[in-house]
């Protein structure tokens, strides 16, 4: 895409995060300095520890500890001229019931409290991290001017933190400008350890059990997490003011057929139980990434198959640790 725009100094949210870690190398790659920030640090979580593994000690890097729903933003974004904002608490099926309030603080609440920031000190761009749960159900490929009816408390969060950074973009004389992706069930190395593909491949590896939830028919555009960082870092130069697009893998494939693909892959059959269906999971996600293409350029560039080819390569040539996401419990 031709732009104007170059990022030299970035801020990313959740860093510590599977999708943010992943992130924050790519961009140190490009020579970008990045601040980190995270409420969880290597020091006191395991997670963090791997997922920032690779770039601690990086000299363009520089990680803190800090609650985006608490602490004072502005000396972290002060200098940023970019902003990559995926820090939340993810995951459709647990919000639900008491874990509400946390899901609405750190996704609504902080999101707010990041873009006022970012506009008092000028920030010219924002990418969010928003999600195909947005959406609701759908009949065939999603749009993004489609309708947006989420069906777990998480989507009405993760929409409310979208159409609070396209209002702020929006204002009068507003000095920033956000693309909001929504990534469409990202997978590969570093996968949240309560996700589907991870899920299966670690039961392969530990004969733990995989709850197939509903009879598994289900669908999900699944994106190999190189394919959502590649677009989220040509967010951040795209030409636009205020722009939600969609970030998907290409393929809209049911989870039985991701345990073949598991199956055939590993050369063992994933070890699976009768699990009931969960409140908020849609039934298919299908992403149209013709706005994807024209915005930002991107076209997924891993298939399923060769996405869960490194992600079973990455898993199982890991050690484990008492404490490392093979062996959280589930
Ligand atoms: P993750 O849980 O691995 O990373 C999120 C990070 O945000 C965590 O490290 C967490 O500690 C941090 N965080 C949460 N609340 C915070 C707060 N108040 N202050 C500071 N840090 C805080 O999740 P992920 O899978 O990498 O997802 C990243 C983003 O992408 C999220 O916004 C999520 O909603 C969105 N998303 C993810 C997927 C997916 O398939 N993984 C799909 C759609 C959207
Ligand atoms: C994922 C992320 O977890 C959300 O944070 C994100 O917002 C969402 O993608 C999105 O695209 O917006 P999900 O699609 O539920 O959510 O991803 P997985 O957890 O990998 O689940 C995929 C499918 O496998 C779902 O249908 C789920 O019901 C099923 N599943 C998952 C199981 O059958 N068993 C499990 O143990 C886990």
């Amino acid at each position: 895409m031709g732009t104007a725009r170059h990022v030299k100094h970035a801020v990313v949210t959740g860093a510590a995060g599977f999708i943010g870690s992943h992130l924050v190398e790519s961009l140190l790659r490009q020579g970008v300095t990045v601040l980190g920030v995270d409420r969880r640090s290597p020091g006191d979580n395991a997670i963090a520890a791997e997922n920032l593994g690779g770039v601690l000690g990086h000299p363009g890097f520089r990680l803190v500890q800090g609650d985006l729903v608490t602490d004072e933003l502005k000396p972290w974004v002060d200098g940023a001229d970019t902003v990559f904002h995926l820090a939340a608490v993810p995951g459709v099926r647990p919000s639900w019931g008491d874990t509400f309030g946390e899901y609405l603080a750190c996704n609504v609440l902080a999101t707010q409290r990041l873009l006022n920031t970012c506009v008092s000190l000028g920030v010219e761009r924002l990418v969010l991290a928003s999600s195909s749960s947005v959406y609701g159900d759908c009949t065939g490929p999603l749009r993004e001017d489609g309708v947006t009816a989420p069906q777990s408390p998480y989507g009405v969060t993760k929409l409310a933190a979208e159409r609070l950074a396209l209002a702020y973009a929006l204002a009068p004389d507003s000095p920033i400008s956000v693309v909001a992706l929504r990534y469409f069930t990202v997978y590969g190395p570093r996968q949240r350890p309560d996700m589907a593909i991870g899920r299966m491949l670690r039961g392969v590896l530990t004969g733990t059990p995989l709850h197939l939830y509903g009879d598994g028919h289900q669908r999900r555009d699944f994106t190999f997490v190189a394919d959502a960082v590649a677009a989220t870092v040509a967010a951040a130069t795209a030409e636009a003011t205020a722009e939600a697009v969609n970030v998907g893998g290409g393929d809209s494939v049911s989870v039985l057929d991701v345990l073949r693909r598991v199956g055939e892959i590993t050369g063992a059959e994933v070890p699976v139980l009768d699990g009931a269906y969960q409140p908020g999971d849609v039934q298919v996600t299908e992403a149209d990434l013709t706005k994807a293409r024209t915005v930002l350029g991107y076209r997924p560039s891993v298939t399923l198959t060769e996405g869960i080819e490194h992600h079973w390569k990455w898993l199982s040539a890991r050690t484990p640790t008492a404490d490392s996401p093979v062996t959280v419990t589930e």
